[in-house]
């Protein structure tokens, strides 16, 4: 297939990539390298040993996105570009609301110029909002705590309505915690800015850049008292995209599927297995809570399953060793 994959010189867009070449897709990456680069697209061509054409600009630039898309001609977009702090986006809801909602509306647009009506797009557990019951399956309440997650669950409704009105076909993942890098250490996870999640962290206190994690909130009512999520390793995600643009063909109308593994760990369990797979040492303070930031969360993994035939095969091990390794391989793990 003729994919499009916005975002693609990020995180999980690059990741993304490697798996989608993998399969013998044709690819075009759109990305602004806001928070991607150009080294993740170069490393990704060098893993894979396939090209792939690359157009930079902004999905806030309609006339771009209309021109590139007419002229690629795909058959299916995977939809990840977008703002992805929820910090940030408390400090700057209107930034967030443009870029994720106002891209996504020109994106859709293009799409329907171009005559393309599939679509897999990188939404989120922050969808759920305070966990009612836990795991948190597909058919939870919805009730966003801040302004980042707002923006993916208004876009995940646009695509419903959008689906319903065109006939197109749509996947929204809702992605728990994805963590860990390509075992070849030539991509992972590099965040610019205020975008920094707990493995980066980590990893950025064991190489002695950093001196000490903060460990925010020791005291919730957990297993150990710091928090609970979902790690999923990132090559997993990568592969459940490449699962969700192949259902889509058995599939009608637009499904909403969790990616976790099904299982918590927390901040100080994660903080131990890294320490263990990696032999090395993890200072850590306790430190505030984030606003916002929930006690526990994790997947029912059900549907990915049933649906998308998907379920996440690598281990919290894995995930360590292999974010290590990105870490400039500066130690040796294996
Ligand atoms: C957050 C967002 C989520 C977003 C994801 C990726 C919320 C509720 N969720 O997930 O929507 O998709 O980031 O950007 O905001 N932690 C520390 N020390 C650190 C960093 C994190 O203790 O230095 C803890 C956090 O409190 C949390 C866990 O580690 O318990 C994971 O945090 P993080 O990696 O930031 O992801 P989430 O907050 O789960």
């Amino acid at each position: 297939m003729r994919i499009v994959v916005t975002g693609g010189a990020g995180y999980i867009g690059g990741h993304t990539l490697i798996e989608l070449l993998a399969g013998g897709h044709q690819i075009l990456v759109i990305d602004d390298l806001s928070s991607g680069s150009l080294e993740t697209l170069d490393a990704v061509r060098s893993i894979s040993g396939r090209d792939f054409e690359f157009a930079r600009g902004d999905i806030r630039d309609e006339g771009f996105l209309k021109r590139v898309l007419l002229e690629f001609r795909p058959d299916g977009v995977v939809h990840m570009a977008g703002l992805k702090s929820p910090i940030e986006s408390m400090r700057a809801p209107l930034t967030y609301f443009d870029v994720n909602l106002t891209g996504s509306i020109n994106l859709l647009s293009a799409m329907e110029q171009s005559g393309c009506y599939r679509m897999v797009f990188s939404s989120s557990a922050t969808v759920y909002g305070e966990p009612i019951r836990l795991p948190f399956d597909e058919e939870h309440r919805t009730a966003p705590a801040t302004p980042y997650g707002r923006t993916k669950l208004v876009v995940e409704g646009l695509i419903q309505d959008w689906v319903a009105a065109t006939g197109a076909k749509a996947i929204s993942l809702r992605y728990f915690n994805p963590i860990g890098a390509h075992s070849s250490g030539k991509i992972g996870d590099r965040p610019k800015g205020s975008a920094i999640n707990l493995m980066p962290y980590i990893v950025a206190v064991a190489a002695r850049q950093r001196d000490v994690l903060n460990v925010y909130g020791t005291d919730f009512e957990t297993r150990d008292g710091s928090g609970e999520r979902d790690y999923v390793h990132v090559c997993d995600v990568a592969r459940a995209h490449v699962a969700a643009l192949e259902a889509l063909d058995q599939l009608s109308g637009h499904s909403v599927v969790n990616i976790g593994r099904g299982e918590s760990t927390s901040v100080l369990e994660l903080v131990k297995a890294f320490e263990t797979a990696t032999a090395t040492t993890v200072p850590w303070r306790a430190a505030m809570r984030r606003p916002e930031d929930l006690p526990s969360a994790w997947a029912d993994v059900t549907r990915a399953h049933t649906l998308l035939g998907w379920r996440a095969q690598l281990t919290i091990p894995e995930m360590c060793v292999d974010a290590w390794r990105f870490n400039a391989g500066r130690v040796d793990v294996d």
